[in-house]
């Protein structure tokens, strides 16, 4: 029996569907190889999926689906500032973490990485989050992903001032700051070829590519990692961020950690087990940085894989979402730990995309309509959200919504609960999405984001990351230049 404070969504049924769906496309692929899927026989064209003229339409769709999807034509509240600990963001708008995996060998930022972050301080989003920042060598998730040492601190420095000093030059503030820490665990790739580092083996993961026993993390090896986040943690607070997010989402491996039901010892089993190297770290690095510091984390509150083998979900075996656990862990974070910040966000982007980042065009046929990945994100969030009142929270999966997520964004904040509307794909394509919503009161839809899933094959390439269809001059060669690997490869 499902327990009565599941959500109950509908289009669950729908949801099945796809799961079964994408697990037959799994056995085909291995999760290492989603986005070398030919894409030649899809529709690449903008927009022909997303035919919602007025913000009525979206609202019939929706219903037409089963579904509801919180709008709001009043974004005044968007406009609001937010006081996050010692900290006040100038407005509700952030910018999600987006991995742009374009650092150097060293970790630090390259080129690319240091035009992305000043393209988001223009932006004029009160609070940056960001991206995936490695806390030890073998816990990238590509060669090129960002980590903070020692020896690269100053230059992690040189862009945070860079970027605090455009934003407020440009709009008059200054943004907050958060870099999110990481161990990328099943997803590693150190050296651009997968090393995956695991808390469990995941029958619906590994079906189609078991994973070596060697992959396991020991119990010793995660007693570790408490300090190895401390650490980063301090060199990030002298790099001048203004807060520490400690990554628990999208199935890396503090996210996996919360699902780890089938795993012995210390860090599986129990809710207590399972929450351990999260918890542990929030307080390994609590104890290190300055009160001053906002200590956060960007937490899966549904995974999408059915348990004993996902967090956020209904124990009879389904995909419907159960948030019991969810509130548990953020009663944990926000009452007993004090955190007054956390980012809500579900899913698996290498397992069920559709689920993470609602998208109609891409590498596969989204096996769901976008909207009712759109409303199940809402509905997740806005359950958990709702039950902290206190607490603030930052909505995640709003760019799908195109010209229409500012109303989406309002909707969230207005119905559901949370203090901050988050944005990632749109952050890549549309450079000045937050003063548009803020002074224009609407985006141009045709600046915005048409989540068609190129920025994410960029990375799945092993390439740089960002928006090949609205900052083509950059990013459509590097496009094609992947692609073209990628054909020789075959
Ligand atoms: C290219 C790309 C890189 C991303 N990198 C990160 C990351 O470093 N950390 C993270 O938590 N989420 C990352 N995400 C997920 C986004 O933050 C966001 O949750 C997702 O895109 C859905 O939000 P949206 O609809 O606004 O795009 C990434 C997404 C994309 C497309
Ligand atoms: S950011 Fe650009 S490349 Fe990425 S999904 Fe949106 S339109 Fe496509």
């Amino acid at each position: 029996m499902v327990p009565s404070a599941c959500l109950r969504i509908r289009g669950a049924e729908q949801h099945r569907k796809s799961y079964i769906f994408l697990r037959k496309i799994n056995a085909i692929y291995s999760e290492h190889s989603w986005y070398t899927v030919d894409r030649t026989t899809r529709k690449d064209d903008a927009d022909m999926a997303f035919q919602y003229p007025h913000l009525e339409d979206v609202q019939r769709a929706a219903a037409a689906l089963g579904v509801t999807i919180p709008l709001e034509e009043d974004l005044s509240a968007l406009a609001q500032p937010l006081t996050i600990g010692a900290h006040t963001s100038a407005n509700r708008l952030a910018i999600q973490p987006m991995e742009g995996c374009d650092g150097k060998a060293d970790g630090s930022p390259d080129e690319l990485t240091v035009r992305r972050y000043h393209r988001f301080a223009e932006s004029g989003a009160g609070l940056i989050w960001g991206e995936a920042t490695a806390v030890l060598p073998d816990a990238r998730a590509n060669p090129r992903q960002l980590m903070l040492t020692p020896q690269n601190v100053d230059a992690f420095k040189a862009l945070v001032e860079q970027v605090k000093q455009r934003c407020l030059a440009k709009n008059g503030f200054e943004p907050v700051m958060i870099v999110q820490l990481t161990h990328s665990g099943r997803y590693s790739k150190p050296t651009g070829k997968p090393a995956p580092r695991v808390m469990y083996h995941c029958p619906p993961y590994e079906a189609s590519a078991p994973l070596d026993d060697a992959c396991l993390m020991s119990d010793e090896e995660l007693d570790a990692l408490p300090e190895a986040y401390a650490a980063s943690a301090r060199l990030a607070e002298q790099a001048g961020f203004d807060g520490v997010d400690i990554k628990a989402c999208h199935r890396y491996l503090f996210s996996e950690s919360l699902s780890a039901f089938t795993r012995p010892g210390r860090y599986g089993g129990s809710f207590d087990n399972r929450t351990r190297l999260l918890l542990g770290t929030v307080d390994a690095v609590r104890a290190t940085i300055s009160a001053r510091t906002i200590l956060t984390s960007r937490l899966n509150i549904y995974d999408g894989v059915e348990a004993p083998y996902g967090f956020g979900m209904a124990p009879d075996g389904s995909l419907t979402p159960d948030m019991t656990e969810p509130e548990q862990l953020v009663r944990m974070l926000h009452e007993q730990r004090g955190l007054s910040l956390i980012d809500f966000t579900i899913g698996n982007p290498y397992v069920n995309p559709h689920v993470n980042r609602p998208f109609d065009q891409g590498p596969y046929a989204p096996p769901e309509d976008p909207l009712v990945g759109v409303a199940r994100m809402a509905d997740c969030i806005g359950t958990v959200a709702s039950a902290f009142p206190n607490l603030s929270v930052i909505a995640s999966g709003l760019s799908y919504l195109r010209q229409w997520s500012p109303q989406f964004a309002a909707g969230m904040l207005a119905q559901k609960g949370v203090a901050m509307a988050g944005f990632g794909r749109e952050a890549f394509a549309y450079p000045t999405f937050a003063s548009d919503i803020l002074h224009k009161g609407a985006l141009d839809a045709s600046k915005c984001c048409i989540a068609c899933g190129k920025c994410t094959e960029l990375m799945r390439m092993g390439s740089r990351a960002g928006c090949v269809v609205r900052d083509a001059a950059v990013y459509a060669p590097l496009y094609r230049e992947g692609k073209e690997k990628m054909a020789c490869q075959k």
